[in-house]
């Protein structure tokens, strides 16, 4: 690996994940992912996170290169998740006097997940500074961005801010680790991905790290996750802004679990209504097939949705039921909505799907459409009416 240098003294020792399948054996990583790491090695030694245990067999090696021959002597913990937390172990037996920094509640899941007792454990309190020698850190707490212990350093002298999950993003880094290196436009829909299928459930916690940011002057974010921005930190901070206020582009999201087809029909001539209408930003989404990962992501990105069911042994199609689970989770707010169903016998998809709707608190613009057996244009009559309120 070559030396990639972030600033004086701090040098990035991450790497790329592109075996695992399943972000937190759920969400899909077509694309990989990062873990990042950084070294600071000053006067005294500090490394900023670790990686996911066995994703860099040189990891060690590399800490050691660097320091060369210097002990490590600290690790700042700004979060436990075990992508950024589980070399901690494997650290404590190389460097048994290791102190980590972190707050409280980090230090009863260090104690819980790797044994870490109070004679390696350093609590630090919300705005608390320690010297490094060049490098002054100081330590923000940021409660549930993404877990509750969850915090981030800043480094007063070069101005970076060590975000961890916050600014992150799903994707390998592909020779580009900055973002004056890369093409950002396929980061964007990764890194609104990372955000509304891990971060976005607490966006009104992100709102209030916003807050105690706020009068910070950040010159490079260094998140865990992601590229690294040191150009123009600021777009990185106007998107979390952006996604975590819950803003959406004009646009519509058709999303529907169809058995037979019939239901994808519906899906389809709603789609070409409001395509007639002018509306370009139109993305239909079968569940069976496209992950709720993606859809969400999409969802999140737009201002309206239109949901569609078959029914399935009286209730909702099983695959849209898994949607609806996890948008009832992350929970994107300030949506437009209309609904959608079909039957064969008897209903339930519909029913079902207006049941989980009322509980979103989403914005109701239109009569749902239900019909029985096959669609034809009669019966499909109310996707008019729909087509022209989701406008
Ligand atoms: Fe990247 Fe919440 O862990």
């Amino acid at each position: 690996m070559k030396k990639i240098v972030i600033s004086n003294k701090v040098i990035y020792l991450g790497t790329n994940d592109r075996k695992k399948r399943l972000f937190e054996n759920n969400w899909p990583l077509p694309n990989g992912v990062a873990y990042n790491s950084y070294l600071i090695n000053d006067e005294k030694s500090a490394l900023i996170d670790t990686l996911e245990f066995g994703s860099k067999d040189d990891y060690l090696d590399e800490i050691r290169k660097y320091l060369d021959g210097r002990q490590l002597d600290y690790l700042v913990v700004n979060h436990m998740e075990p992508d950024h937390a589980s070399m901690i172990g494997i650290l404590l037996k190389f460097y048994p006097k290791l102190t980590i920094l972190s707050n409280i509640k980090a230090f009863k899941m260090l104690e819980a997940y790797y044994g870490v007792g109070t004679e390696n454990f350093q609590e630090v309190k919300d705005g608390e500074e320690i010297s490094l020698g060049y490098h002054k850190l100081s330590f923000i707490l940021t409660p549930w961005v993404h877990w509750p212990e969850t915090m981030m350093t800043y480094d007063k002298t070069d101005k970076i801010l060590f975000s961890c999950d916050a600014f992150g993003s799903f994707g390998t880094l592909d020779g580009g680790i900055f973002d004056d290196e890369i093409n950002f436009s396929f980061f964007e829909d990764e890194m609104r991905r990372y955000y509304s299928n891990i971060v976005g459930k607490y966006s009104n916690m992100v709102q209030k790290a916003f807050a105690k940011l706020q009068g910070t002057e950040i010159k490079m974010i260094c998140p865990s996750h992601g590229p690294v921005w040191r150009e123009n930190p600021s777009k990185a901070i106007e998107l979390y802004d952006r996604w975590s206020r819950h803003q959406s582009e004009d646009g519509v999201v058709i999303a529907f679990a169809s058995m037979y087809g019939n239901t994808e029909k519906m899906a389809d001539y709603v789609a070409r209504l409001i395509a007639e209408r002018g509306v370009k930003n139109i993305r239909v989404y079968d569940v069976s097939k496209t992950n709720a990962s993606f859809i969400i992501s999409e969802i999140w990105k737009y201002k309206s949705i239109i949901l569609g069911s078959c029914a399935y042994n009286t209730g909702m199609h099983p695959m849209m039921e898994h949607l609806c689970h996890e948008l009832s989770v992350v929970s994107p707010k300030d949506k437009n909505y209309a609904l959608f169903g079909s039957y064969s016998w008897t209903g339930g998809g519909l029913k079902t799907l207006t049941a989980f709707a009322e509980k979103m608190s989403w914005n109701k613009v239109s009569e749902p459409v239900e019909l029985m057996g096959s669609p034809n244009p009669e019966k499909m009559e109310g996707f008019i009416t729909m087509a022209k309120n989701i406008i």
